[in-house]
């Protein structure tokens, strides 16, 4: 029977020293200094923030993390796949300083020079396809951004051409419209309604593969609606909790299907954009073409900034003004977002990717075949991977124990991505040394071991 779900301590442990080339902790972790950091938060914050690992961050360096009593942890999280060009990247930091330095912090709609640069240096490495931008802040204001522009090409060709279709399950951030994309009756009953535009598809997860063609037709069926009201596919190019990519042959479909029925497909590569799968975007692994691309956080690698490119028709629908955000295209965003697109390729980093990803994978498949009772499947690609974790005992998926090897982890000095599911992710920076990605993975093993020890 699965165990109840484990709830991550905040109480100091006595752990064992670690010193390594990479690795300190030489506390108790959490450090007991940080418990009234901890009461203070509960105290003072929203607790939608709280329940991650509690490791109170000071800086974090290229692969690194430190906090202020000495300890030091290799990060598998890029603070959730944000800092893709390492921690506080020279050339970052340098543009922001100089940014700071001439007082330039924020201009709205006003013209600043990092703007320009950051916006051509963006659609020069971006497919050639993708020809215009817009930019924002949050990662879920350019999906919304992406939705509002399906529906308005959809209107340019017929009134009711508003249909979205998306995935259950997929994660597009937490305002109205992008929770309504999750489908997800938990995590948007609070909407009060559902949208009878936007309809879902069920994944097509190896245990429970799918046709699209038959699904697309059964849900037409279901909810009544004309192929060619569709507007729009908003996909999630692999399902976020589980690093799990659709088969190719599936986006294949769904691309003639959607040029058919003359329906847009966005791609939301916020998550998965830049580098993270060993391409430099997760779609290019399908051999398709989108309409418009949402993209975020390794966008700047490390300040608020996110965005939807696309083409030139469909970015130029809105009129003037009427997309716009106080803080989009801020200088100093854009300045970061700049020096970290040009180190994304002078340092080659989506191909790094690719290469440390083999590693990263091949060594996952072995801790697949030694712990076969817990890990069930490993997924992702490039340097993005998720373990799905089973309980031995019933074979069921597994939250506690994928809690319990992160927070292990933490205490021998390896950041892991916490989902709070079934699932173990991993994203070091793609700038992580070979030396330290297995360290890195050497650790997860122990993590294992120990858990086979204490069951
Ligand atoms: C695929 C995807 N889309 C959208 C978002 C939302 O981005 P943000 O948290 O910046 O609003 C996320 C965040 O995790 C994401 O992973």
């Amino acid at each position: 029977m699965a165990k109840e779900k484990y709830k991550i301590s905040y109480m100091p442990k006595e752990v064992p020293l670690v010193e390594t080339k990479f690795r300190r902790i030489k506390t108790k972790i959490p450090v007991p200094e940080s418990l009234p950091i901890f009461e203070e938060l509960e105290k003072y914050e929203a607790r939608s923030m709280h329940g991650q690992l509690p490791v109170v961050w000071d800086r974090a360096e290229d692969f690194q993390v430190f906090d202020k009593h000495g300890n030091c942890w290799i990060d598998f999280t890029s603070t959730i796949f944000v800092a893709n060009s390492g921690h506080a990247n020279s050339k970052v930091v340098s543009i922001i300083k100089e940014g700071v330095e001439k007082k330039l912090l924020h201009t709205y709609t006003f013209i600043n020079e990092y703007r320009v640069k950051f916006l051509k240096k963006l659609i020069e490495i971006t497919p050639s396809y993708l020809e215009k931008a817009f930019l924002l802040s949050a990662g879920t204001e350019a999906t919304e951004c992406a939705m509002k522009l399906m529906r308005m090409y959809g209107q340019t060709i017929k009134p009711s051409k508003i249909k979205i279709i998306s995935f259950f399950g997929n994660m597009h951030g937490r305002t109205m419209g992008a929770e309504m994309l999750k489908g997800d009756p938990k995590s948007s009953s609070w909407i009060g309604y559902k949208d009878p535009n936007i309809n879902h598809l069920i994944f097509p997860y190896p245990w429970n593969p799918r046709e699209f063609r038959k699904d697309i037709e059964k849900l037409q069926k279901k909810e009544g609606f004309d192929a060619d009201d569709i507007c729009g596919f908003m996909i999630e190019p692999y399902q976020g909790w589980a690093g799990n990519l659709f088969p190719k042959e599936y986006i294949k479909e769904l691309f003639s299907f959607a040029r058919k029925h003359n329906s847009l497909v966005t791609f939301d590569e916020i998550q998965g954009g830049f580098g993270r799968t060993g391409k430099l975007f997760v779609y290019q692994h399908y051999d398709v073409e989108p309409d418009l691309v949402c993209l975020g956080k390794g966008l700047s690698g490390s300040l608020p900034l996110s965005a939807v490119v696309g083409r030139k028709e469909i970015m130029d629908l809105s009129d003037v003004g009427s997309m716009s955000s106080t803080h989009s295209a801020n200088p100093l965003c854009c300045a970061a977002g700049l020096a970290n697109l040009e180190e994304i390729e002078t340092k080659n980093l989506v191909e790094e990717s690719r290469r440390k990803g083999e590693i990263l994978h091949s060594r996952l498949n072995e801790l697949k075949e030694n712990f076969s009772d817990y890990i069930s499947y490993v997924f992702g690609k490039g340097l993005l991977a998720a373990l799905i974790i089973t309980n031995p005992e019933n074979h069921e998926p597994d939250a506690s124990i994928a809690s319990r090897i992160c927070e292990k982890a933490m205490q021998k000095g390896l950041l892991l991505v916490h989902t709070g599911r079934e699932s173990i992710k991993i994203g070091p920076p793609l700038t992580i040394s070979d030396e330290a990605l297995i360290e890195g993975i050497k650790v997860i093993k122990e993590c294992f071991e120990e858990i086979i020890r204490e069951n």
